[in-house]
Order: structure tokens, then C-alpha cells, then sequence
């Protein structure tokens, strides 16, 4: 059964535990949309794996509605790609049981995800958290997904993706493709904090991350808070890195020029933090608002969200019924 257009298959996800911030625009989004129409691009929100760690539904809930607000704000084109909330497609769970079957025990103790989050929540190491993995396979698999648009950190769940797609294929025949890291030929680019120390996140240092549903005002305290100094006072001082940090936002969203200036005033020893940070706060805001405001809109239309929402998950049931034919009479459960 073999997919009518001969596009290569694309497919990512993002966990909802919280909402979207400008390291998710620069790191995933602004790709995705560029991804849109070259391949069969399937982009998912994994409110199941979500549920590992027992947040607060309706908390949940919301942060879902807001991710598939801020997609669609950023670009996304509901008609070109599925996009579609991981609970909505059931057949991730099926394929999610068979590929527990070729998972062993120890290599999915062994996992850093695994391991990070048996020191975060003592209390709570559940059956799903130990194959977290497993159920990131399906979602991949399920679609025979080539390309996975993903940072470094997820390597390891790729790797074992690729591991269970080998298994199953020796065992029951073949299948799956074994599906590798997409980047785009570029560096990824990474967006800092505003602290000085590590990237944006979207569940930690939440007054070092500019969200893309902050508010103007939040935008310019958040900025003007960051970490500077009385600046250099010799020629040639090389650029700690919380204000690198602050070069590097200014690279990404500043307007023509504002770069340049504030390089040449660094390196000649006049440069005022206060007004790099008030114009770095201004551009911001030219960034976001816009996406802020679309998204807002968006979402307030419930029907278009639930049509979008709808649409997605009929698209992504097509495939994912198609590979679980495949998959069904590969392993001969088929009996009428
Ligand atoms: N584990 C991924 C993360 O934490 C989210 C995810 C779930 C995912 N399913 C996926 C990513 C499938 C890529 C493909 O970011």
C-alpha cells in the first residue's frame, strides 16, 4: 500500500508541558514551516507522553490548545501537514504495545531520559516513564517516518527507534524505514537565556525565556532584568557570556544595523547596556506580538481550533492505518 505522492516522510513531536518560547521557534517551528512543502510532514503534540509525570489535565489541556495556536500562528498550514494531538490517533497505542514486546528491560532503564526523571520524581517511576521510548518509536514509526526534525537531546530515543524498527523487521519482516535526526544542513541555532546560563526552556527559568504568548510589557521587564555589567574598558576585551548572550538575541530578531552598532560600540568601550537592551526589547516585541496576537485569535475561534484539531487526526489515522495494516499482517494477527 504505498502513499500516493512520493514525498519523503517528516514526522516531530512536542510535549505540552508548557508553552512555547523563542528557543521552540528558532530550535523547531521556523523549520517545520519550512519543511511543509518539500515533504508529507506529520507534527504532533504528545499530550499521552505528558501523562508520565501526572500533570495537571486541564493544565494540560491548555497548553495543548496554546502549542496548536502557536503553530498555526507561526505558519503552519493545517492543509499542507497533519497537525494532531497524539491521543486523537489510537493507533499509537497498538503499535506503542508491540513495540513494548521487542523492548528489553535494561535498555530502557538505561535510558538518560530515564534515568533524569527517576531523580526528579522518586515518587512516581511508572510503567509509561520506564518506555517513554517506546511510545516516541510508535509515534515515529507510525507514519514510516524517514526524518525526524529533533535536537541532540532526543539522539538516544532516535537510536532506539531505529533499534526497534530492526527488531520488528528481522522478526515479522520488513516494514519500517529506520528513521535519522533531520537538521537543516545548518547549524542548529541555539537560543540562550536571558540569565547568562543555559537556553530557554519551556517548563524552567521562566523569567530567563521569552515566551511567544508573553505580553509587551513582560517582554521589556524580562529583557531589562538580564544580567549585565559596567561594560569593557579595554579595547579587545573578549564578550562574557551573558552579554554574548544578548549579541546572539540581537542577531536573531534585531533590526538592520542595531548589531553592527552595538559591536563597534562594545569594541570601542562606549556601549550603555541600558539602551542595547532597550532597543534588543523593542525588536523583541516586533517579534512576538504579532505571533501573540494571531495565536490569541486563533484560539478564540474554538471551531476552527476543533476543525484544524479534526483534520489533523483524520490525516494522521489515514497513515497510521495504513502501517498498521502492514504491521498486523506482518505479525499474522489476522483472522477473518
Ligand atoms: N520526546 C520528545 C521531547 O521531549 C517529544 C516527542 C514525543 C517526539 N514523540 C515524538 C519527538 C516523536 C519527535 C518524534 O521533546
Amino acid at each position: 500500500m504505498e502513499k500516493t505522492d512520493k514525498k519523503e516522510i517528516v514526522m516531530s513531536g512536542i510535549r505540552p508541558t508548557g508553552i512555547l518560547h523563542l528557543g521552540s521557534y528558532f530550535g523547531a517551528l521556523k523549520n517545520y514551516v519550512r519543511m511543509q512543502d518539500d515533504y508529507e510532514c506529520y507534527f504532533m503534540v504528545a499530550d499521552l507522553h505528558s501523562l508520565t509525570t501526572h500533570p495537571d489535565t486541564q493544565l494540560l489541556r491548555s497548553n495543548v490548545l496554546h502549542v496548536i495556536s502557536e503553530y498555526l500562528a507561526c505558519g503552519l498550514d493545517p492543509d499542507k501537514v497533519a497537525l494532531y494531538c497524539q491521543s486523537d490517533v489510537f493507533e499509537t497505542s497498538e503499535l506503542y504495545f508491540y513495540f513494548n514486546t521487542l523492548a528489553y528491560k535494561g535498555e530502557l532503564e538505561k535510558t538518560t531520559t530515564f534515568k533524569d526523571k527517576v531523580r526528579l520524581q522518586p515518587q512516581n517511576i511508572n510503567a509509561a516513564l520506564l518506555t517513554y521510548p517506546v511510545l516516541q518509536a510508535a509515534d515515529i514509526l507510525l507514519h514510516r517516518a524517514l526524518y525526524v526534525p529533533v535536537g541532540k537531546d532526543q539522539e538516544q530515543h532516535l537510536e532506539m527507534t531505529r533499534n526497534f524498527a530492526v527488531r520488528f523487521n528481522h522478526r515479522y519482516g520488513q516494514v519500517f524505514p529506520e528513521p535519522v535526526a533531520f537538521n537543516f544542513g545548518e547549524e542548529l541555532v541555539k537560543v540562550p537565556g536571558l540569565d547568562g546560563t543555559g537556553k530557554m526552556s519551556k517548563s524552567e527559568n521562566q523569567n530567563a525565556t521569552l515566551y511567544l504568548s508573553d505580553d509587551d510589557g513582560l517582554i521589556r521587564k524580562k529583557i531589562m532584568k538580564a544580567k549585565t555589567d559596567e561594560g569593557p574598558k579595554v579595547p579587545g576585551t573578549p564578550r562574557p557570556d551573558y552579554i554574548e548572550n544578548l549579541f546572539q538575541l540581537i542577531k536573531l530578531t534585531g533590526s538592520p544595523g542595531v548589531l553592527e552598532k552595538y559591536e563597534a560600540d562594545y569594541n570601542n568601550c562606549t556601549i550603555r547596556y541600558g539602551d542595547l537592551k532597550k532597543q534588543l526589547a523593542e525588536d523583541m516585541i516586533r517579534f512576538i506580538a504579532p505571533i501573540r496576537e494571531k495565536a490569541t485569535a486563533i484560539r478564540s475561534d474554538e471551531n476552527y481550533m476543533k476543525e484544524v484539531m479534526k483534520k489533523g487526526a483524520e490525516k494522521a489515522g489515514e497513515s497510521a492505518k495504513k502501517t498498521m495494516k502492514l504491521v498486523r499482517e506482518a505479525i499474522g494477527l489476522k483472522y477473518f
